[in-house]
């Protein structure tokens, strides 16, 4: 037996619909560049199509506000960098992924941006009130994970980015870990979501995106240019949408796997995905609370995304990983899940924790068999 226990750094199986998709998408195409020659009619409705489902799914009121990249990194780049200038002050939380810390370092070493790291405790949790105090007058952005890729909770982001914006910062949410698995939306308070595409969506990897609130990404200083398919003429980039911040010829058939994974997941129902996910993990956790282990994070409120993670004392983690894996057939990750952060937020920094992370498609029974396997290794110790 096969068991994925590792849906956070990528989904396994993808749905039936993204593979139908992309079949009768290649079948019926070989050329798939909008703007530049081939088929161009076909592969501008098929982006323009998953534009439009994308927007629905995360509360875009217009398609154009769906930028596509080639993933949550890209998208957290490109909005770092567009919404911070020269001398700007940034804040972010001490759970955030190196997808968010080292681009705000990229620029704060050269003295480009000063950054901020708001302190979380080590369950996860977040006290926005901790804004008010880290708030300085060229304070421009805060940006902060939806939900921690190691303890899986997911932060109070609607209070945080109440009070960012009482003080007219730019909010920046990384979703990267809660898209797909909980709802995430727009709102009057976000500026920007950036997702991946692999993960809780289930499309393929290679692919994400970054959602703008309206007029923001006029705002947004560019990162990045190149060829569009428009306005050629010009050495500037196209001002309108979403041209002005898709430069390059696109990735047509990670778009077409995002449009069908998220129609997948509202024909689903993204409350029964959520119900499943969440009964499996209390499943899960009440299993390991009889186990002589060490598990981190709060479970007891209902703030957590599928992500497990923990420790054996005196086993390294790496060690387990590799027991489960070769004597169970059991996926995990070991180390620090590119957290340093969040590690030494929780104090598992630097020999990490092992995460299990639960998917869409993980059954009771890979859960009870994780478990009989984790009894098995910490029997007698
Ligand atoms: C919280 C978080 N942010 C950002 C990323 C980066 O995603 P990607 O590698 O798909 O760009 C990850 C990936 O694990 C993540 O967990």
């Amino acid at each position: 037996m096969r068991v994925n226990m590792n849906h956070a750094s990528t989904s396994g199986t993808k749905p039936r619909e993204v593979i139908d998709a992309l079949t009768a998408f290649l079948s019926g195409n070989s050329h798939q560049s909008a703007g530049r020659g081939g088929d161009e009619v076909a592969a501008a409705r098929a982006a323009l199509e998953s534009r439009i489902a994308l927007a629905k799914f995360f509360g875009a009121a217009n398609p154009v506000q769906v930028i596509f990249t080639s993933g949550a990194t890209e998208s957290l780049n490109m909005a770092i960098y567009g919404l911070t200038g020269a001398g700007c002050h940034a804040l972010a939380t001490s759970l955030e992924h190196n997808a968010v810390a080292r681009p705000l370092r990229l620029l704060e070493r050269p003295g480009r941006i000063e950054v901020s790291w708001l302190p979380c405790g080590a369950d996860g949790s977040f006290d926005p009130r901790s804004i008010h105090q880290a708030i300085r007058p060229n304070t421009r952005l805060l940006v902060m994970t939806h939900a921690s890729n190691v303890l899986g909770n997911v932060l109070p982001v609607a209070a945080a980015f109440e009070i960012a914006k009482g003080y007219g910062l730019f909010t920046l949410l990384d979703a990267a870990q809660t898209a797909g698995h909980i709802e995430v939306k727009l709102d009057k308070n976000t500026d920007a979501i950036a997702f991946a595409g692999h993960k809780g969506l289930r499309g393929v990897a290679g692919v994400g995106g970054l959602i703008l609130s309206a007029g923001v990404a006029e705002k947004m200083s560019l990162w990045k240019a190149g060829g569009t398919g428009s306005h050629s003429q010009s050495l500037d980039m196209p001002e309108f949408l979403p041209d002005r911040l898709e430069p390059g010829t696109p990735n047509l058939l990670g778009i077409i796997s995002l449009g069908a994974a998220v129609e997948a997941i509202a024909a689903a129902g993204l409350e029964t995905v959520r119900r499943h996910e969440k009964s499996l993990v209390t499943r899960f956790v009440t299993g390991l609370r009889q186990l002589p282990l060490i598990l981190y994070g709060d479970y007891d409120e209902e703030r957590w995304t599928p992500v497990v993670s923990l420790n054996i004392p005196g086993m390294d983690g790496g060690l387990l990983a590799r027991r489960l894996s070769d004597e169970f057939g059991i996926e995990t990750r070991s180390g620090l899940h590119c957290s340093p952060l969040a590690h030494k937020t929780i104090g598992t920094f630097p020999q990490g924790a092992l995460r299990f992370s639960l998917g869409a498609e993980t059954t009771a029974r890979e859960v009870d068999y994780v478990l009989e396997a984790l009894a098995k290794i910490t029997a007698g110790r």
